[in-house]
């Protein structure tokens, strides 16, 4: 997902921000076994005869602005196409899941699964010069929130992992993730992977033409809080196409300024990410991993959609 720009506007809160607020600074149990950054191996190579996104290409990210919000049919043909291949992909990663495997195991089975379907894993060197991403999938432990950088730590019995998949093929890229349980799975976080879903899929039976984006965020922090989860603020969903990051930030909580008007034909991501506890992040060294600051667990789901006349069509689905 898309980092939100720092320096927003200061915005009345909801109650339930407000609640949420109050859990912030409680202390809490560490987990028994925090997730630490691991050895990452080296970049794997991708054919010469996969096309890649102008961002490898140019070896930088040009601006992530689309001059178009409303696909062509060409376009969205396209992103069916490429949408349903994304989610093979997903499957299969998460069939890879399981108790004593390493990230960077499921990392190499992935690379080599988006390559065999002629696509371009779209998070290996995204990013720009500085801090590339090095690798072909984001894995994100427990308290891990987004973008987990497959590395040789092993997936323990009871852990949960978000296996985020984006393919870049015939020119537009497909953008989904899920939350697997590994093994044996605790109550609390077999509830947070299971609320996590629902806000998913409440935030896109929420998307119709002529209304603002803030509808997704309302309908996700109403059920979240309704459950006693927060909601991450700082990630947030993109629009998506011929580009991987783009307008409109769809946020995962109620922001009454968000006014950017839905309109038939757009494609952008929902991707929730849920908290136990409160919903500010640290970041690691790396750049890239982002984990809750108070340790406790998150979920994600997310998948990349198209707005039709009436609904919002899911586009990374079988
Ligand atoms: N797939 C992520 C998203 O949902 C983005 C990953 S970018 C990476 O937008 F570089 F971190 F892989
Ligand atoms: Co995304
Ligand atoms: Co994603």
């Amino acid at each position: 997902m898309r980092k939100k720009a720092r320096g927003g506007r200061v915005t009345e809160k909801s109650t339930a921000t407000l609640l949420a607020d109050r859990l912030l600074g409680q202390p809490v149990a560490k987990p028994k076994f925090p997730v630490k950054p691991g050895v990452i191996s080296p970049v794997r190579e991708v054919p010469a005869e996969i096309e890649r996104p102008p961002y490898v290409t140019a070896g930088r990210v040009d601006r992530q602005r689309s001059p178009r919000l409303v696909r062509t049919p060409d376009e969205i043909e396209r992103m069916r196409r490429t949408g349903r291949a994304a989610r093979e992909v997903l499957e299969y990663a998460m069939s890879l899941a399981v108790p004593g495997v390493t990230t960077e195991e499921i990392d190499a089975k992935v690379h080599a699964k988006v390559i065999e379907l002629n696509a371009y894993p779209s998070p290996l060197m995204y990013g720009g010069p500085d801090n590339p991403y090095p690798k072909s999938l984001c894995t994100s432990v427990n308290e891990v929130i987004c973008h987990g950088i497959p590395d040789d730590s092993v997936l323990r019995d009871g852990d949960i992992v978000n296996l985020d998949i984006t393919i870049f093929r015939e020119g537009v890229h497909g953008d989904c993730s899920e939350t697997v349980m590994v093994g044996e799975v605790d109550e609390q976080s077999r509830k947070l992977v299971e609320v996590t879903r629902e806000c998913l899929h409440r935030g896109i039976a929420a998307v119709r033409p002529g209304l603002p984006i803030s509808v997704v965020g309302k309908a996700i922090e109403d059920h979240a809080t309704a459950n006693g989860f927060g909601v991450v603020r700082a990630f947030v969903g993109h629009g998506i196409g011929t580009e991987f990051h783009t307008e409109p930030n769809v946020l995962h909580y109620y922001d009454p300024s968000a006014r950017f008007v839905i309109e038939e034909g757009m494609t952008f991501t929902i991707e929730p990410m849920i908290t136990v506890g409160n919903w500010r992040h640290r970041m690691w060294d790396d750049g890239w991993t982002a984990v809750t600051s108070d340790l406790q667990r998150t979920a994600q789901f997310e998948h990349t959609l198209l707005v039709r006349s009436d609904r919002a069509e899911i586009l990374t689905t079988r």
